[in-house]
């Protein structure tokens, strides 16, 4: 089945006016049922036998805490077109983050259009506004806006400018808990923000899981899809077994999984990023865990695991082969594999087999409905 074909006779299941076009879903066409059938399979094809357990999303659509709505020439606000990353549809409605997340979305675009800002142009490389990031706390009902520009602006200036678009989100009664200007000055198509002035509001938005607290900033990680992260927390802890012995917490973020293994085990929390590393600090001290240690390091640079229990979680392309080769050499008896990307996850198991671990056990949680995407947990054992 090619599943990047939409059934335009099957528009009943269609919800979304702009499907088929946009670049942000894959797989609306699709009974959910059937979605996650298909993942299951493509899981099956990659790892030679389905996943033991499978778990769907509680929420299908408005399940987003974060959406980066990229701006366009002509003052378009939205996504990028299917496989163009030069042209963008502009989004009347987007069904994946909320309803709130939406009208904003609408009110920036005329925002922009209204004080005549200059668009991004990212074929030419020009232009001033770039991107409206939107973050949630789905359980907190916070909201941050961060809007991301190329060039800087005066003091003075985009305090006054970016009132006026708190006013218009006021007006149509949304929200927001925390609004930021973000410098991005290179010509890089990325949404982050390399330096950051707060308008208006609280530094930081929180989110609960579990029962536990997370703080998250301008450009930290988060699960994006908090109504099944809890579950994808409590498994993955679950294979873990922490049982007061140290336990390394590799690509840990913000600190999503530490928080939940500091209550049973020494952790020691591992990222690259200092932002990430210091709200880790402050999730922990929020949610009372003292036993732990935070490395701002990149993981292929450290030298030894000295534990029998792993959990990794890295980012998309998977695992540095420095990083293969610590926990070949390391081999802890427990790793804990979390990963939004199945086909670097096989790679990876597939160079951790021939150190001696074997997949005992692989947990599907669709943690992206409406898109190709797929968030799996392995557990391997030596
Ligand atoms: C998929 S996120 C997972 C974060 C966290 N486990 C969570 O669930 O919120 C990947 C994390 O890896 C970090 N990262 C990326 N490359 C890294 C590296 N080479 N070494 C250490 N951390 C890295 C990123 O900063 C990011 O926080």
């Amino acid at each position: 089945m090619n599943v990047f074909k939409p059934f335009r006779g099957m528009s009943f299941l269609v919800k979304c006016r702009h499907y088929g076009v946009c670049g942000g879903c894959q797989l609306q066409h699709l009974p959910y049922r059937e979605q996650v059938e298909l993942k299951v399979s493509r899981l099956e094809k990659l790892f030679g036998f389905e996943p033991h357990e499978v778990y769907e999303s509680p929420r299908r659509f408005y399940y987003r805490n974060r959406m980066d709505y990229v701006v366009g020439p002509g003052h378009v606000v939205g996504l990028k077109e299917r496989g163009k990353w030069w042209r963008y549809v502009d989004l009347e409605e987007c069904l994946l983050m909320s309803r709130e997340a939406d009208l904003a979305k609408n009110v920036f675009r005329e925002f922009i259009k209204a004080e005549g800002l200059e668009p991004w142009d990212a074929k030419a490389q020009r232009g001033f506004v770039r991107y409206l990031v939107i973050r949630e706390g789905k359980f907190t009902g916070e909201r941050m806006c961060t809007v991301v520009t190329f060039k800087p602006m005066e003091e003075g200036d985009y305090r006054a400018l970016f009132s006026k678009f708190l006013e218009l989100l006021e007006e149509k009664g949304i929200e927001v808990t925390s609004l930021y200007w973000g410098l991005n000055p290179y010509v890089t198509d990325v949404s982050y923000s390399f330096e950051t002035r707060l308008i208006h509001g609280a530094p930081l938005i929180r989110e609960r899981l579990l029962g536990n607290t997370y703080l998250i900033g301008v450009n930290s990680f988060f699960q994006s899809n908090p109504y099944t992260a809890e579950l994808l927390v409590k498994k993955a802890v679950e294979l873990l077994e922490p049982d007061g012995g140290k336990v390394y917490d590799l690509y840990c973020g913000v600190g999503t999984f530490s928080v939940e293994i500091g209550k049973h085990s020494k952790v020691v929390c591992v990222d690259s990023e200092s932002e990430a590393i210091e709200l880790l600090r402050e999730n922990m001290r929020l949610n009372d865990v003292e036993g732990y240690e935070a490395l701002n390091v990149k993981v292929e640079r450290l030298r030894k695991l000295d534990t029998d229990k792993v959990l990794l979680d890295p980012p998309r392309s998977g695992l540095h082969p420095k990083a293969v080769r610590l926990l070949a050499r390391s081999k802890p008896k427990t790793v804990v594999y979390v990963s939004c990307n199945p086909k670097t996850q096989k790679r990876d198991i597939t160079m951790l087999s021939r150190a001696g671990y074997k997949l005992e056990h692989l947990i599907f949680i669709d943690q992206f409905p409406q898109t190709e995407h797929m968030e799996t947990i392995a557990l391997l054992r030596q």
